[in-house]
């Protein structure tokens, strides 16, 4: 053999191996730079994604729905850009999806999905909905309706990573007394105080709400732990400190939230972080009935009994 034949079958060798390496990572999940060939453009293949917006509490509704639709109309779904919260916060080696490069947005069709704290039922058989084999639902999805089928796998996705595990065990084994029953109070404040946000209907509870949740708490669980988290720690001090057994000793939002995820009854306040602490507590919820505030633009897009859960328990100021 001379070298050219030589060199001709070195370079087939190495496409052969280039070939089943690439194949090999689409079977398990491949990274950014090999999604074009993972995701050819061909009809009656569909993929469907989803918008990246907001922080940990949006983010956590939009990859849930997202993940839920797809697996109820098995579809592929793939992860945009911008998830990064989320992927720092969790553990998500169990439940791991393509991802999209920015690049790739563009050339998704875009769905919108108006009711933004509901569920909108086409999603039920989602292909008699779309003509595109790239669509990417642009909404907040906000209803645990678009994944409550797969509740147990989106509980493996949200397993905290080890540093906010860590954190909050240590916690909870060196305050916490052993034989005390926890109850994370979630008190939503910060930007909701803005203006222009409470406008639009991102109200705040009052004092009275969090006393009278807390005394409810206390009819059911007599030897309830109260343990506050919030955004403004200040506020939380001032007005809850002397009712309260523990207040958050973190800084960072994914510590709070894994902290309030270990407890387990929730009272929860206004937007999706204090959800989806109650959600990942998973015991007595008591939520704030006064968000979003009633007659407002954010409760138009609200349907309540899609957005709370049935055994979730109102409570207002
Ligand atoms: C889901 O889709 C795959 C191909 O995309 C197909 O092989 C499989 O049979 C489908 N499963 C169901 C339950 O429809
Ligand atoms: C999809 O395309 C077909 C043919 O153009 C059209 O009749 C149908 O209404 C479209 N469906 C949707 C959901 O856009
Ligand atoms: C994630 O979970 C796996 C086990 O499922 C574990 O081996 C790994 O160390 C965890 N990583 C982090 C960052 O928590
Ligand atoms: C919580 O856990 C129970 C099982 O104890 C389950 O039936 C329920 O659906 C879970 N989810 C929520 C949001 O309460
Ligand atoms: C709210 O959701 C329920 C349950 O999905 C549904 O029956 C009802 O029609 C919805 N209400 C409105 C106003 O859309």
């Amino acid at each position: 053999m001379d070298t050219r034949h030589l060199r001709g079958l070195m370079i087939l060798l190495l496409l052969i191996v280039v070939l089943s390496v690439l194949s090999i990572q689409q079977i398990s999940f491949p990274p950014m730079e090999n999604l074009r060939h993972y995701l050819p453009d061909f009809p009656g293949k569909i993929t469907l994604s989803v918008q990246s917006d907001g922080r940990l509490g949006n983010q956590m509704f939009e990859f849930a729905s997202l993940v839920g639709i797809g697996l109820s109309n098995n579809i592929s779904v793939v992860i945009p850009p911008g998830f990064s919260n989320l992927k720092r916060v969790f553990n998500m080696t169990e439940c791991q999806f393509p991802m999209m490069s920015k690049d790739e947005v563009g050339r998704y069709y875009k769905l919108n999905i108006p009711n933004s704290m509901g569920y909108d039922a086409r999603v039920k058989d989602i292909r008699q909905h779309i003509n595109h084999s790239k669509t990417l639902f642009k909404g907040f999805l906000q209803s645990y309706k678009y994944f409550h089928e797969h509740e147990d796998f989106i509980r493996r996705c949200y397993q905290f990573t080890r540093s906010y595990k860590d954190n909050t065990n240590k916690i909870m084994r060196t305050q916490i007394p052993k034989n005390r029953i926890t109850v994370g109070i979630h008190v939503r404040r910060g930007d909701y105080l803005l203006k222009k946000l409470q406008l639009r209907g991102l109200s705040v509870a009052k004092v009275s709400y969090f006393y009278k949740a807390m005394d409810l708490m206390l009819k059911k669980y007599p030897n309830a732990f109260f343990i506050v988290a919030s955004n403004d720690m200040q506020w939380a001090k001032a007005n809850l400190g002397s009712r309260a057994n523990m207040m958050s000793p973190f800084t960072q939002p994914g510590d709070d939230l894994a902290l309030l995820a270990n407890c387990q009854h929730s009272i929860i306040s206004s937007g999706t972080f204090s959800w989806w602490a109650g959600w990942l507590a998973n015991g007595t919820t008591i939520y704030y009935e006064d968000y979003p505030m009633k007659g407002s633009s954010l409760s138009e897009g609200l349907n309540r009994s899609e957005y709370y859960y049935k055994d979730w328990i109102p409570l207002g100021d």
